[in-house]
């Protein structure tokens, strides 16, 4: 009797203790008080011992069931309250989606780059090839295939970088001729542009850049004559300048090119009055082109009788400054980005 009259004081004081519990720790605080090695019921248990068979049997189903409605009563409370604590953590960690947002600053085009893909384009749309050349360029490729043997005074007006007897920096996009015309065995049409660094031993300056980009271009075929030249240059310089401008071609000296010529576009700001831009002649100096000299040709696997061709070179930079109005070719590589986000138009932060 007596040791039903302690179940009951377990239970009720279960019932009470239970109904103060907040939080998974102070449950588990309770399960250990009420079910564990040394809780009152283990202490009871430990009495059964002690009783006669027919008792033990009575008690021990009183235990028994007394566990288990401990059990349960302790699950159903921790499912509860684990429910309750996701739910305050979720609310606390909840996100803001009115908040602003951190602005993320992303680039844009390079003005350099912007003109190399414009042209690039240009002559891609008009079934021109792009093709690349390495930077690292021997003095086969760079020199001596374009008609610049070793001692050619020529060679100074390019300074180069040498970085072995035979290996430089390529001071011209030029060599890449060279290696399209070496490389097509079979002979056929060739019409490519090659853009891409290059590189001479000068002396930064307002005009002046020790690196610097050129577009090359080259078309090699029979019976081409200056005439496709004149009126390939001159899609490019109204493509370019607007479609007003006129192009003149004066003679000049290019190894590799015979006659070789220099390309004038008439001043797309004062439409030949003369302005500060064309320092008052009207005309501004955009490329330099020529028929390919036969011994290239010859040089690089092509009968000069049978082929000819034509080749250009033009500089980004120069055109970039002229079209933009830039008057300091150094601008382009110190990365000033108030700088270079004047030529990219769309919004820049997210
Ligand atoms: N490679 C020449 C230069 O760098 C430009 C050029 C290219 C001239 C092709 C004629 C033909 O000055």
């Amino acid at each position: 009797m007596e040791k039903q009259e302690k179940i009951r004081n377990i239970s009720e004081k279960f019932y009470s203790d239970i109904k103060n519990v907040g939080s998974l720790n102070e449950l588990n605080e309770l399960r250990i008080l009420y079910l564990g090695k040394k809780s009152e019921l283990q202490n009871l248990g430990s009495l059964m011992r002690e009783l006669e068979p027919e008792q033990r049997k009575e008690f021990g189903k009183s235990l028994n069931e007394l566990r288990l409605n401990f059990e349960s009563q302790i699950e159903e409370l921790r499912n509860k309250l684990e429910i309750e604590e996701l739910n305050k953590k979720l609310d606390k960690e909840k996100i803001d989606v009115t908040l602003p947002a951190t602005k993320i600053s992303i680039g844009g085009v390079h003005p350099i780059t912007k003109v190399i893909d414009e042209i690039s384009e240009l002559f891609i749309s008009m079934g021109y090839d792009l093709v690349e050349g390495p930077e690292i360029e021997s003095d086969l490729y760079n020199f001596e295939l374009l008609n610049l043997p070793k001692g050619h005074p020529a060679r100074d007006t390019q300074d180069s970088f040498y970085i072995t007897e035979e290996m430089l920096l390529r001071t011209q996009t030029s060599p890449v001729q060279a290696r399209t015309m070496l490389e097509n065995e079979e002979k056929t049409p060739i019409r490519i542009i090659c853009p891409g660094k290059t590189y001479r031993k000068d002396d930064d300056d307002a005009t002046h850049s020790h690196q610097f980009t050129q577009i090359e271009g080259l078309v090699v075929d029979e019976d081409i004559s200056m005439a496709d030249l004149k009126g390939t240059l001159e899609i490019i310089a109204k493509k370019i300048f607007g479609s007003n401008r006129e192009v003149r071609f004066r003679p000049s000296y290019f190894p590799f090119t015979e006659p070789s010529i220099e390309v004038d576009v008439s001043c797309f700001k004062c439409g030949k009055e003369g302005c500060s831009i064309c320092k008052n002649t009207g005309w501004i100096e955009i490329l330099g082109a020529g028929m390919v000299h036969p011994n290239v040709l010859e040089m690089c696997g092509y009968d000069s009788n049978k082929y000819t061709g034509f080749a250009f070179g033009m500089g980004p930079e120069r055109i970039a400054m002229l079209k933009y109005g830039i008057n300091d070719i150094r601008n382009f590589y110190t990365n000033d980005i108030r700088f270079l986000k004047q030529f990219d138009r769309t919004e820049g932060d997210l």
